[in-house]
């Protein structure tokens, strides 16, 4: 009997990166897991090679929240594990030259959009859930021209914190997940070039007192901790940091 057998499991942004990893632990340990993501072809690619089951949704989109809660409701009726991990870097600018678009877009992926599948998703939570947010170490940094991915993540440990004062009474547990730099697409993503991206890795593992970044796998070990009911079962409203001792 593996721990997570019979256990439905929600990630969002499950077709690269962290919810990749944390979407193949969580199925390794018997869960069912739904990942999203907002490309088709991405999602489904990622969800036949997992064994997942793939749901394309744009976090930022209630309309999509709303289509993934009556989906899961139907097939599932509850949630056991709801890890929000979808998130976007956005362009990296001093503020001076920040533009609305690129505020918008962050914050309405990795904090409006997390703030409302945590509020829709809420009713399908049960006694003994687990909610785990993918916030970062620059929630709590303050690193020039990162100013809106930073707020971004000190919003989203905000709500996370709330969260789990008021659904401590259900015994549903929020947990946020703070990692510092780890090695996935999302820097690709942010449009820097293969170049430029060396460069960052190099300087960013010399500053590292690990002297390495850290994998996506070493962070979905945090997450299936965290869904473990009988290993995190006392721990509620903590941010568990993995950052190689960058912030030392
Ligand atoms: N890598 C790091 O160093 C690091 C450090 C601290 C925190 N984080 C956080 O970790 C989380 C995962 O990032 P990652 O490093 O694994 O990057 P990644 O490989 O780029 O993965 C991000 C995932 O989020 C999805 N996504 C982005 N915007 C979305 C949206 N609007 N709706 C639904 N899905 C969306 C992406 O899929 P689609 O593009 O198909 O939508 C992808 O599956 C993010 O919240 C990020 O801020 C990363």
């Amino acid at each position: 009997m593996k721990k997570f057998n019979n256990k439905l499991a929600i990630v969002t942004g499950g077709n690269s990166g962290i919810g990749y990893a944390a979407a193949k632990e969580l199925i390794a340990q018997g869960a069912n897991v739904i990942i999203t993501g907002r490309r088709k072809e991405a999602v489904e690619k990622a969800a036949a090679e997992l064994g997942a089951i793939p749901f394309i949704a744009d976090q930022s989109s209630l309309e999509d929240i709303e289509l993934l809660k009556s989906e899961v409701e139907r097939q599932f009726g509850k949630i056991d594990i709801l890890f929000i991990n979808a998130g976007v870097t956005g362009s990296i600018m001093p503020i001076e030259n920040m533009d609305v678009e690129n505020f918008d877009q962050v914050m309405n992926i990795n904090f409006r959009g997390a703030y409302f599948t945590l509020s829709k998703l809420t009713p399908l939570l049960y006694e003994g859930s687990s909610v785990i947010f993918l916030s970062s170490i620059v929630a709590s940094t303050y690193k020039p021209n990162s100013s809106v991915y930073q707020a971004s993540k000190a919003a989203l440990n905000s709500i996370a914190k709330t969260a789990a004062a008021e659904l401590a009474p259900k015994k549903i547990r929020v947990n946020m997940i703070s990692p510092g730099p780890i090695q996935t697409e999302i820097m690709s993503k942010a449009g820097l070039d293969k170049e430029t991206l060396k460069n960052l890795n190099n300087n960013l593992t010399a500053q590292i007192p690990l002297k390495k970044m850290g994998t996506a796998e070493e962070v979905a070990q945090l997450v299936t901790y965290l869904a473990d009911n009988s290993i995190s079962g006392f721990i509620t409203g903590t941010e568990i940091v993995i950052d190689g001792g960058i912030t030392l």
